[in-house]
């Protein structure tokens, strides 16, 4: 996959513990080329993510079709499987998260990699700042294409943005449609060609999902709510995130390109939230 190229829809591999290689073979098999994971054993195997993409690259699909993101992720984040020396400084710990990351999925590079949430509310603060500088040295050297952050508001995300030497390309966080889908974040993110990926789309919006005007949509167009949600989304400018454990879904949710909301269709479920 060339630097520019994002695939429309990305397969997020946390909480599948033991079933994480069959789900992620399912979901490459299925069709989707966008992998999120993390190097964070509490939610995350991304070891058997890396046993997956082994597998399928013996069936013919090779890295480079593949966008594959991962994470650092703060000691305070992970359980008692820290996989970096927690005493160490942060660069250090990036460092060697990163490249314990390019171990576990049996590659040299990744597509994009992102601090999995700043240490604080309020701001970005040092220990951000040395994790950025660690971040940006992994874009330097061609290993990763790109660098993020998620679990981001806004303070923060101007902060970097104005401050960073490499402006982050990506940011990834959870969007309640009751915020306008994140809006305040979204709109920051468009403005300056950041990307934005969304999750929770569906399980943070059930009301959005149950709502009887997104049934008549889904009605009208022969798809499901879900696939409604999701095509919202895109039309919106997020790049969405499906954990889905179930094949049909996965179908479902890729076929998601094969229809078009109309403008009245987007406003109605703008006003819904
Ligand atoms: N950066 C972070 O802190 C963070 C936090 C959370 C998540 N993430 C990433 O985002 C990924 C996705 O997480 P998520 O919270 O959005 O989703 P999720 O927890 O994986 O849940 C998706 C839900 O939607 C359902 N679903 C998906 N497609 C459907 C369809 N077509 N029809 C009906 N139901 C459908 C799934 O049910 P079925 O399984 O039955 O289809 C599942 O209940 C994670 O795996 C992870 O990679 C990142």
């Amino acid at each position: 996959m060339k630097n520019a190229e994002l695939p429309p829809f990305i397969y997020g591999t946390a909480w599948k513990e033991e079933r994480t290689a069959e789900l992620t073979k399912k979901a490459l098999t299925a069709g989707f080329r966008g992998i999120d994971t993390a190097n964070q054993r509490r939610h995350y195997c991304e070891a058997l993510v890396g046993e997956a993409l082994v597998e399928l690259k013996r069936q013919g699909i090779p890295r480079e079709d593949l966008f594959l993101q991962s994470k650092y992720t703060y000691p305070q984040g992970q359980d008692h499987r820290v996989p970096y020396d927690p005493h160490a400084d942060f660069g250090t710990q990036v460092r060697s998260s990163f490249a314990n990351s390019l171990e576990h999925l049996h590659t040299d590079y990744l597509d994009s990699y992102l601090l999995h949430g700043p240490m604080y509310l309020n701001g970005m603060a040092d220990p951000d700042w040395e994790v950025w500088a660690a971040m940006e040295d992994l874009q330097r050297s061609g290993q990763t294409k790109m660098i993020g952050i998620s679990n981001v508001g806004l303070p923060h995300l101007v902060e970097l943005c104005k401050q960073a030497e490499i402006k982050p390309s990506i940011v990834q966080n959870r969007c309640y449609a009751v915020r306008g889908w994140d809006r305040d974040v979204r709109e920051y993110c468009l403005e300056r060609r950041i990307v934005y990926e969304g999750f929770s789309l569906l399980t943070a919006n059930l009301h959005v999902l149950a709502d009887p005007r997104v049934a008549a949509i889904a009605r009208r167009l022969k798809v499901t709510c879900e696939q409604v949600i999701f095509r919202f989304a895109t039309q919106i400018g997020i790049l969405p995130l499906t954990g889905t454990n179930n094949p049909e879904h996965m179908k479902e949710d890729l076929e998601i390109t094969n229809f078009e909301l109309s403008s009245a269709d987007l406003n109605m479920i703008h006003a819904i939230a």
